[in-house]
């Protein structure tokens, strides 16, 4: 079960943290998986070289681009070409008061969190509907339920990013194509490092979280190969929280 061999599969933001983790599951599932980053090529040859030597069965690329900007999603694709496995992971989060973000700072949120991952679709979709198979993964964010009070852009797109799979999921039912979204509650990554080693302030978090603990990037993985694999082939449309109960 939960076999990959012969899937092409692209994680965008698969350098670190929750997208390494999903990229490595996927590889060692036999998937041929696109190891992504925004700008070092050096980073992402790094991680590729872990998965390899990690247990992957299938090959293992790297492709560089930067989704904050308008045509991250077009570069990417002319890079990589078609796939089988779409995971739509990148994301930037600024943490900032409502009043105070900027014009700039919405526009690379929204371009990098939902904007590149539509066209990253509508890029994708087509060779996906011609094979008649097709597994779409984005992530979002238990912010889509309970949004932090200062990431007030970051949160409203990961929730547009599900209302967006909710729409797409019925469309393309029809081609085998599934697509669905992950969302993570607090997930010891590289991004929250620092916050988190704030004893304080971790205790703080922990105390919202009803598993009481921040879950690993590895807790994301598992959720993630079987929305991406064959036997998930029957679940659409759904958002799966990897998050300890904290939606509750
Ligand atoms: N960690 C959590 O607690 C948590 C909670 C809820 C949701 N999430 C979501 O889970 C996903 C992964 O989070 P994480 O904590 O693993 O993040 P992370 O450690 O910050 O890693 C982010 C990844 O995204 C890539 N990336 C960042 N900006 C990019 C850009 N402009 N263009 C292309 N790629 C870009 C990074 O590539 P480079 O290294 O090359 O820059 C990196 O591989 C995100 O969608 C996040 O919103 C995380």
């Amino acid at each position: 079960m939960f076999e990959l061999n012969g899937k092409k599969a692209l994680v965008t933001g698969s350098t670190q943290g929750i997208g390494f983790a999903v990229a490595e599951c996927l590889a060692r599932q036999g998937a041929d998986v696109i190891v992504h980053g925004s700008t070092s090529l050096e980073k992402c040859e790094n991680a590729a070289k872990r998965i390899r030597e990690g247990g992957a069965k299938g090959s293992v690329a790297v492709a560089v681009s930067d989704l904050s900007k308008p045509d991250g999603a077009e570069r990417l694709y002319a890079e990589v070409g078609d796939v089988d496995i779409l995971v739509l992971n990148a994301s930037i989060q600024y943490r900032k008061k409502w009043f105070e973000i900027t014009p700039e700072e919405m526009e690379i949120q929204l371009q990098t969190n939902f904007k590149s991952s539509l066209r990253l679709i509508q890029l994708c979709e087509p060779y996906m509907e011609k094979n008649g198979w097709g597994r779409i993964v984005t992530v979002g964010s238990v912010q889509q339920y309970k949004p932090h009070r200062d990431m007030a852009v970051y949160a409203s797109s990961k929730a547009a990013q599900m209302n967006l799979v909710t729409n797409l999921a019925k469309q393309l039912a029809p081609f085998g194509i599934t697509i669905n979204n992950l969302s993570p509650g607090v997930i010891a990554t590289p991004r929250n490092a620092d916050a988190l080693a704030d004893s304080e302030y971790a205790k703080q978090v922990y105390a919202g979280i009803p598993a009481g603990y921040a879950g690993k990037a590895e807790d994301c993985a598992g959720a993630a190969l079987l929305l991406c694999s064959e036997e998930g082939r029957y679940i659409t449309g759904i958002d799966l929280t990897v998050d300890g109960g904290m939606k509750l």
